[in-house]
């Protein structure tokens, strides 16, 4: 399947102008996830390999998987079933990459005999090598966690290529050890990328057309630099390092700064590490997104605690009064599991309740799900039956689905600035793109062009759209 076209030369030598073999990459999970296939597919391209579009034509198909939730992991089991047929009939070789190579390990390759290779979140370098062992019939398994790999250097080959929005990885690896979360132990700890390496790779966005970065990381409010190592580690950084640190409010300054025609946008922020200096800078400067996503997981303290999250209900909702005064426009979106252990009417009573009272834009909800290995699975009793989840679940979409109607029902008849993503799935005559409050809005494309910020007047909404009319180029952005 080697796309291997040949050119005879004045001395009749056959020389191979693309015998570059071709790799399929599918990718599940969070947007971390999807910024490490683009990391990937750089490395691969650097080796031989141009990426497909379909796993059939491929020669190496690539899985990135997701462990988060019992029902990713089932997904994933089944999609390599379904790929088995395709290795029986084309040889193609498989790899597990990402969280599930990293919880399961050898069982991929003893138990399930169609994987070849599997990589962990923090060893893609090693792709290459691997392959090559797979070649020569050796066992190709690299998990090692690292307590620096940032990828810093690597310039991610863009998967989405519409050219207008992109991630750009600024952290890697979680310390906070909320106790549901398979995330501290498949990526391991926490570590902050160069600064410079991060502007670099903005600004060769911005140097071919991108309009938009959002900054990733699973806690980037906690990022620090101050010359490398672990954040667990910055408490042994001389004085001078300290001094010269960087957090997360100067990155997003001097990025912002830096690239003024450019939006800034981020995720995820964890309420206890937000500082005032953080929402001061996204306060401050037009181009840096009003919205933040601030998973709460649950509106009870009793909960809470028992998640070992690092702040109160209190805290929670002091924050978001915070952010509300100081960025009075800011939109605020949520993560909330419902059916933890020992979760009672009253502790649900008390999500719908907090829910009431910050009247998020959007969110996202799930059913607690157990992960073997996490605190919650060695301490507590998973004892919330699922009749009892899906109730609570169908409850607080419910309500999410009327608040976020009621949120963009403010947009009515005012005007928005919105940068232009793509077409609009539901017709080719309309374009879609996002406000600042990270609100997507669909209008009539006329003559505007994609990558386009343009003036849009609302004239009708559901919960999950804004319905407008573009007016001219936009000024703001
Ligand atoms: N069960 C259900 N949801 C989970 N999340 C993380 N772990 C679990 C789990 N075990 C959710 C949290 C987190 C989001 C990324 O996924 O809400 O913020
Ligand atoms: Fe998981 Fe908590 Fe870290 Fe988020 S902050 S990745 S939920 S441990």
């Amino acid at each position: 399947m080697n796309s291997t076209t040949t050119e005879i030369t004045n001395e009749n030598i056959v020389i191979s102008k693309n015998n570059k073999k071709k790799v399929f990459i599918e990718t599940y999970g969070c947007q971390m996830n999807f910024a490490d296939s683009e990391v990937v597919l750089s490395i691969l391209k650097n080796n031989q390999y141009q990426k497909c579009e379909s796993a059939i034509e491929s020669d190496l198909i690539l899985i990135n998987t997701c462990s988060i939730r019992e029902k990713a992991e089932l997904n994933i089991r089944k999609k390599l079933n379904a790929y088995k047929k395709l290795k029986n009939k084309n040889k193609v070789k498989i790899g597990v990459l990402g969280c599930m190579a990293e919880r399961l390990k050898t069982k991929f390759l003893e138990e399930e005999k169609i994987v070849d290779l599997v990589v962990g979140p923090d060893s893609y370098r090693d792709i290459p090598n691997l392959l090559n062992k797979v070649d020569s019939n050796e066992k190709a398994i690299n998990v090692k966690l690292s307590k620096f790999e940032t990828y810093e250097k690597i310039i991610p080959e863009r998967i989405n290529s519409n050219k207008v929005s992109a991630f750009v990885s600024i952290t890697r690896g979680c310390d906070n050890m909320c106790t549901f979360c398979v995330v501290p132990f498949t990526r391991g700890r926490e570590r902050s990328r160069d600064p410079k390496s991060i502007l670099n790779e903005i600004h060769l966005l911005e140097k071919k057309g991108f309009k938009e970065v959002t900054l990733l990381g699973q806690n980037v409010d906690s990022y620090i630099w101050y010359g490398g190592g672990l954040k667990k580690d910055y408490s042994k950084a001389s004085p001078l390092q300290k001094k010269t640190s960087l957090k997360f409010n100067n990155l997003l300054e001097i990025i912002a700064k830096d690239k003024p025609r450019m939006r800034i946008r981020f995720s995820t922020s964890n309420p206890q590490d937000m500082s005032d200096e953080v929402i001061e800078v996204i306060a401050k400067y037009q181009n840096i997104c009003k919205h933040i996503h601030l998973p709460v997981q649950s509106g009870s303290d009793k909960i809470l605690k028992k998640m070992n999250r690092l702040h109160t209900r209190e805290e929670y909702l002091n924050l978001v009064d915070k952010i509300k005064n100081k960025i009075p426009n800011c939109s605020i979106s949520h993560d909330i599991i419902t059916g933890f252990p020992s979760e009672n009417d009253v502790d649900h009573l008390d999500t719908l309740n907090l829910m009431e009272s910050v009247k998020y834009d959007y969110g996202y909800m799930f059913k607690y799900s157990e992960r073997p290995g996490t605190m919650a699975q060695k301490k507590f009793i998973d004892n919330v039956p699922l009749e009892i989840k899906n109730i609570r679940l169908n409850e607080i979409i419910l309500k999410q689905k009327k608040h976020s109607l009621l949120r963009n029902q403010q947009f009515l008849n005012k005007t928005v600035c919105v940068l232009i993503e793509k077409e609009s799935k539901k017709s080719d005559r309309f374009w879609s793109g996002r406000t600042t409050q990270n609100s997507v809005v669909v209008f009539p494309k006329k003559n505007f062009s994609l990558g386009n910020f343009v003036d849009v007047r609302i004239e009708n909404c559901t919960s999950a759209t804004l319905i407008g009319n573009g007016l001219r180029i936009s000024k703001d952005i």
